[in-house]
């Protein structure tokens, strides 16, 4: 048996859906450890495209249970809309999907303060996604938060989502100068309460489930979403998400100790996306941006936005490959770069005083005004699309692997080469280490 966590190592939108899928087949049970429906993980099988905001990736495969875990906060409506999605398009969640009693809601006073926060922040706002996870997560370490456990053991229930909902309403109207109708206590409690009921049956000890799991000998595959630098503690902060992202939040979000892991994967896009506000060293806002960006469909899985696209960082990926410990690296949509003449790769930063950073510094101040240094390569310019051989990539396409595993030092395991399963170049069993 082996226990595998899977990060974003960027900005998210790597490419983790796909990358989970894949090794869903292997792995009998697969862990969401934090974030919400902010996430969008995209997977494509056969003909058939399917976006996942809370159900981890693995449920397309049919023998795999899937866990919400404890550290995850989860927005029950939209929940119960991808059970239901996910049942018309034939796959049934009922018996596979269980979801921790420890995880946190979303509650509806969650999202009108997260949209609220962000019209009054204005200029410099953090380009939510606007789902409620901000503020949602600060109820859980506020310790105001909802649990599934709580709903029906807590004897003043009624009373205490009164006293939120009458707060929350205080806050909206009178501090964030919301201008819409206020939340009515009664519906939410009734609301709350009718959702719970359906999801009930799913409700579990996920700790004890993943405990008895790897007793038995199974493969757990610990399923990231967001990436590295959208980390609370480790990333571009204040753009970043909630929750902690990195590797170590799947022992919190799970419910594990860390002498469970055997192996843990960082999903690397071939060149750089970000999508919302923040500090973006390798933009680029011209015409090869605007390939990058077309040629990788680059618009986000959970609200539509455009992702700002720009050239694969090195310094970002060295700080990634610290804060997850990352043993195996996978690279995705390397067929988008196809058609470049020249490949840039960000090597170190130039502060605003002549300084050299090899890596991204956590200044916010610095940050924001880096100028990155890059060496350079020559494109393949053929198409790679669809490629399964490794020998049948273009040299320049090998030589471009070559240098960000030597800039990395973390060997890939997976290179990905279109949106379908079989798009996929197998280097590694991730699960044999
Ligand atoms: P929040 O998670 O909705 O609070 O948004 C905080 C920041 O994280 C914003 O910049 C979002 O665009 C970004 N973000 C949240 N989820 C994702 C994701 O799944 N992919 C990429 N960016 C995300």
């Amino acid at each position: 048996m082996s226990n595998v966590i899977i990060v974003g190592s960027q900005w998210g939108d790597e490419g983790k859906g796909k990358i989970v899928d894949l090794l869903a087949e292997q792995a009998g049970t697969i862990v969401r450890f934090q974030g919400g429906n902010n996430a969008g993980h995209t997977v494509m099988v056969e003909s058939k495209t399917f976006i996942l905001h809370l159900v981890p990736s693995g449920i397309l495969h049919d023998n795999t249970k899937c866990i919400i875990g404890n550290g995850m906060v989860v927005d029950l409506d939209e929940l119960l809309k991808e059970i239901e999605e996910l049942r018309n398009l034939g796959i049934e969640s009922k018996g596979r999907l269980l979801i921790s009693d420890a995880a946190n809601l979303i509650m509806p006073y969650h999202k009108l303060l997260d949209v609220a926060r962000e019209e009054r922040l204005n200029s410099r706002k953090i380009g939510t996604t606007g789902r409620g996870i901000g503020p949602a997560y600060e109820d859980k370490v506020g310790r105001t938060g909802i649990r599934f456990a709580d709903i029906e053991s807590d004897s003043d229930f009624k009373e205490k989502i009164d006293r939120f909902v009458k707060d929350k309403n205080l806050i909206l109207k009178y501090v964030l100068d919301y201008k819409g109708p206020l939340l009515d206590s009664n519906e939410v409690f009734e609301n709350l309460l009718e959702s719970y009921r359906q999801i009930a049956p799913y409700i579990c000890d996920s700790s004890e489930l993943i405990d008895q799991e790897i007793k038995k000998g199974g493969h757990i595959l610990f399923e990231g979403a967001q990436g590295t630098f959208l980390d609370i503690d480790h990333g571009t902060y204040p753009f970043v998400t909630s929750s902690n992202t990195v590797s170590g939040g799947a022992c919190t979000g799970g419910g594990i100790g860390p002498s469970k892991i055997d192996a843990i994967a960082g999903v690397v896009k071939a060149y750089t996306t970000r999508v919302g506000e923040g500090p973006f060293p390798t933009e680029l806002n011209d015409e090869i941006g605007e390939l990058l960006s077309r040629e990788g469909n680059e618009f986000g899985a959970t609200t539509g936005r455009a992702r700002r696209c720009g050239w694969f960082d090195a310094c970002l990926l060295k700080k990634a490959v610290r804060i997850n410990g990352l043993t195996h690296l996978a690279v995705t949509k390397l067929d988008v770069m196809d058609k470049l003449a020249t490949i840039a790769i960000c090597i170190a930063y130039e502060d605003e005083h002549g300084t050299r950073h090899s890596v991204m510094p956590s200044k916010q101040s610095l940050q924001e005004k880096l100028t990155p240094v890059y060496e350079t390569m020559d494109g393949w310019q053929c198409s790679t699309s669809g490629v399964t051989d490794y020998g049948q990539l273009p040299e320049n396409a090998r030589k471009y692997l070559k240098r960000i595993e030597d800039l990395l030092e973390v060997p890939i395991f997976i290179v990905s080469t279109g949106p379908k399963r079989e798009h996929t170049i197998i280097l590694d069993d991730i699960f044999a280490a």
